[in-house]
């Protein structure tokens, strides 16, 4: 049994505020912040010879760690400085074969679309959403065809909370010959991943949000298969099988997916995301998800006796992110965190995401709190 009235010790945010904001933000644990201290201790002590003695290893450590956590190996993960870096590198890396199009959803985060709205070459084919919440497989077979260069999409919608079906994503992908590229920011930590069996080619996530591991560093999975065939155009001496010989002529991709990195990586945050990534991996996701979907269900329960209106997913493809319709969202997020209740916005909506640390009276002070809101 989890004991999660103790593992609220470990975030210190929790002593001071209600805070329902981890799909923006994860909490800050006190392991994180003494590994950051660590950090810091070793640079006072040692500088530049901490790299080989053990910078370098804790990237590894990590690497391995969010890899096992991914399903996956270390050989399929880069790390990277934030996922527009790792969504580029991956645009980076594909020849187009005569494709022109790429197909992704009025509900993806705009940073995915971005990618191609520089490129003229390229037609953005936009998805829209039937109800404002979810896109159905199905109209991506409607759309992905042999012009179709990537099939790029979110796996959880960063304001719907809706889970996408990454295996039915990849075989629409496949059947047309198109990559699948996947947003998993939302993804990871907030469902139980085992990337190589979705079949997906290319999966980003970071450890900012769910993972309680703070900004600067991103995560992204390349498909076994597609490592070695793939030669980015963004590239690094990182990426280069001889890192360490300072040829200029002697540049060779690495065998591994760590041919999509683009220079030194955030150590700062290699050390607060190993701290977020030990907590998760300790407790479980599949305890995360009974817990959080406890703590969802029970804020959805109060919101609507509320009187409340939610834009939510159904039950099957539901996360922890639970939309409450608002006509003033800015001016309620502003008033509860008046109230110390940290919560955000986005338009027409109060976005509220408790995570396993969170406890069932924090969320009906929420509720309590925003239903005292008076424009
Ligand atoms: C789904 C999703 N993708 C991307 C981003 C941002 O990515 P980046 O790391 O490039 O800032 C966010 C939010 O921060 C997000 O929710």
């Amino acid at each position: 049994m989890t004991d999660f009235e103790a593992i609220r010790h470990e975030f210190p945010i929790l002593e001071r505020k209600t805070y329902l904001n981890s799909c923006s933000l994860g909490a800050l644990s006190k392991r994180s912040e003494g590994y950051l201290a660590d950090f810091v201790d070793r640079w006072h002590d040692m500088g530049a010879s901490a790299w080989y003695s053990h910078w370098l290893g804790r990237a590894e450590e990590l690497r391995g760690r969010v890899s096992t956590f991914l399903g996956a190996t270390p050989h399929e993960l880069a790390l990277l400085p934030s996922t527009s870096a790792s969504l580029a590198a991956v645009t980076e890396s594909v020849e187009p074969d005569g494709r022109n199009r790429v197909v992704c959803t009025e509900l993806d985060f705009p940073t995915l679309a971005y990618q191609w709205a520089v490129k003229p070459e390229i037609e953005v084919v936009v998805l829209r959403s039937p109800d404002g919440i979810r896109i159905d497989p199905e109209q991506f077979a409607e759309v992905v065809d042999e012009r179709t260069l990537f099939l790029a999409t979110s796996h959880v919608f960063f304001a719907t909370g809706y889970e996408q079906d990454l295996n039915a994503l990849s075989s629409i992908a496949e059947k047309a010959g198109a990559y699948s590229l996947i947003d998993g920011y939302q993804g990871a930590g907030q469902t139980q991943l085992s990337l190589p069996e979705t079949g997906i080619d290319f999966y980003t996530t970071g450890p900012l949000k769910w993972l309680l591991g703070g900004p600067g560093l991103a995560y992204l999975y390349v498909r076994d298969a597609l490592v070695e065939k793939l030669e980015p155009r963004l590239t690094s001496w990182f990426a280069t099988k001889r890192q360490f010989d300072f040829d200029l002529q002697g540049f060779e991709y690495r065998d591994d997916a760590r041919r999509f990195e683009l220079g030194t990586p955030s150590l700062p945050t290699i050390h607060t995301a190993l701290g977020g990534q030990e907590i998760i991996d300790e407790i479980g996701m599949r305890t995360i998800l009974k817990r959080n979907h406890m703590l969802t269900e029970h804020l959805i329960g109060v919101a609507e006796a509320a009187g409340m209106s939610l834009t939510i997913a159904d039950d099957e493809h539901r996360t922890f992110i639970v939309m409450i319709q608002h006509d003033d969202p800015s001016g309620a997020v502003k008033h509860l965190a008046a109230h110390d209740v940290i919560v955000d916005y986005r338009p027409g909506h109060i976005r509220v995401s408790p995570h396993f640390y969170n406890t069932t009276e924090e969320l009906d002070l929420c509720v309590e709190t925003l239903t005292n809101y008076v424009d």
